[in-house]
């Protein structure tokens, strides 16, 4: 009755149902971007998802911005990581690795090199972020890349999508939103370049493009996947047409053979919208752009989550909040148990209290 629970295929992938756990930055790694002991039994005990979707993982010293996210450059991140996915195999689900490299949203204290944050053009975000040094922050003017740079900015991510690999992930999602590097290059207020990666419509979705591609054929287009947030203003994103940048981005991308396209619902996190629509128009405007699976976060429910798998307008749902209280979810979503709450204080701090310590539900 209830396809939600039922079990499928992603790209040829078997999952055990539609279930999707969304990619959660919560920072348990170290200083040096290795997961630590405890991120293993997070992830395991979430694992009746289908597909679990990593928190957003650095390709490089340098794509770092927040303070102990993970990596995946060093041989050390790589051992940890295999860990962390032979223990969720073992229970059944997939695992998706996500790539944020986070361009201009960082800070000198948060990184092991003495290198500035890059990005696409030299635009400082409004705001601050976390530091543990000096808590919060204003962020700094990052440098903007040199365009014969960018060549090796490719091979960065597909050298991340093979160490991925070996580390035993399903597969790799491209953080193209939210504000991340990738989201920069597509948007009108931080992409000011004026060579090839920028100038123009064209110009602005080439380097994601370029990117989607060469981790294709690194790995295969059914092992990538991407995520999108259109209209979401998030870390100072100002597109003047996000609706129109990502159909031109969707168009050009191979969608029909990659595993997914994920779309972070933009005001699931924060109220602020960019003129592309109410959630529900939006996601049917990106189905008809889209040729493989289509799958979205966004304070989904059980019911809303059914709904949209019905009407054929998401292939895959997906959870974040209710996964970080509720390691159980699937679960309690199948008996309509109640869910718990989670504790926001304890999102992004070192240790495994408000981590990997939530309970199942009682028997
Ligand atoms: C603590 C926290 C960390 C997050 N980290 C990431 C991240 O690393 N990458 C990403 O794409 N989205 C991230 N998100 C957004 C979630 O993936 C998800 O899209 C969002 O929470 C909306 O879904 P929900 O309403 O089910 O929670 C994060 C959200 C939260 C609450």
């Amino acid at each position: 009755m209830n396809s939600l629970f039922e079990p499928t295929t992603l790209a040829g992938l078997p999952l055990q149902n539609r279930i999707v756990m969304a990619p959660l930055t919560r920072s348990r790694s170290d200083v040096m971007g290795v997961p630590r002991p405890f991120v293993r039994d997070y992830y395991a005990q979430r694992a009746s998802a289908g597909l679990i979707i990593s928190e957003g993982t650095q390709t490089s010293f340098a794509g770092q911005g927040y303070a102990r996210t993970p990596g995946i450059h060093t041989a050390e991140q790589i051992t940890a990581w295999k860990r962390v996915t032979d223990a969720v195999h073992a229970r059944g689900a997939k695992m998706f690795m996500q790539f944020m490299h986070c361009g201009r949203i960082a800070h000198p204290l948060n990184r092991q090199i003495a290198e500035a944050p890059v990005a696409p053009s030299a635009v400082r975000p409004a705001g601050q972020m976390w530091t543990d040094q000096q808590q919060m922050q204003d962020y700094p003017t990052p440098r903007a890349f040199e365009t014969a740079e960018l060549p090796a900015l490719v091979e960065e991510f597909v050298t991340a999508a093979r160490n991925a690999i070996a580390a035993g992930f399903d597969g790799v999602e491209l953080h193209a939103a939210n504000g991340y590097l990738l989201n920069q290059f597509l948007a009108s207020n931080t992409n000011l370049r004026n060579d090839r990666y920028g100038t123009s419509l064209q110009g602005r979705i080439r380097f994601v493009v370029e990117v989607v591609e060469a981790v294709a054929t690194a790995i295969g287009a059914g092992r990538t996947a991407i995520r999108v947030s259109p209209g979401h203003m998030f870390n100072d994103i100002v597109d003047a047409n996000p609706l129109e940048t990502h159909l031109a981005l969707l168009d050009a991308l191979p969608t029909a053979n990659m595993a997914y396209v994920h779309v972070m619902l933009a005001d699931a996190f924060s109220p602020q919208l960019n003129n592309a629509g109410d959630p529900l128009t939006l996601l049917r405007t990106l189905r008809s752009h889209v040729k493989g699976a289509l799958i979205a976060a966004g304070n989904l429910t059980i019911e809303s989550a059914q709904a949209h798998l019905d009407s054929g307008v998401l292939q895959f749902a997906v959870f974040g909040r209710p996964f970080i209280a509720n390691p159980d979810l699937v679960e309690r979503l199948q008996t309509g148990a109640t869910l718990a709450a989670p504790r926001a204080e304890l999102f992004y701090t070192p240790d495994a209290e408000g981590y990997s310590d939530y309970p199942v539900m009682a028997e």
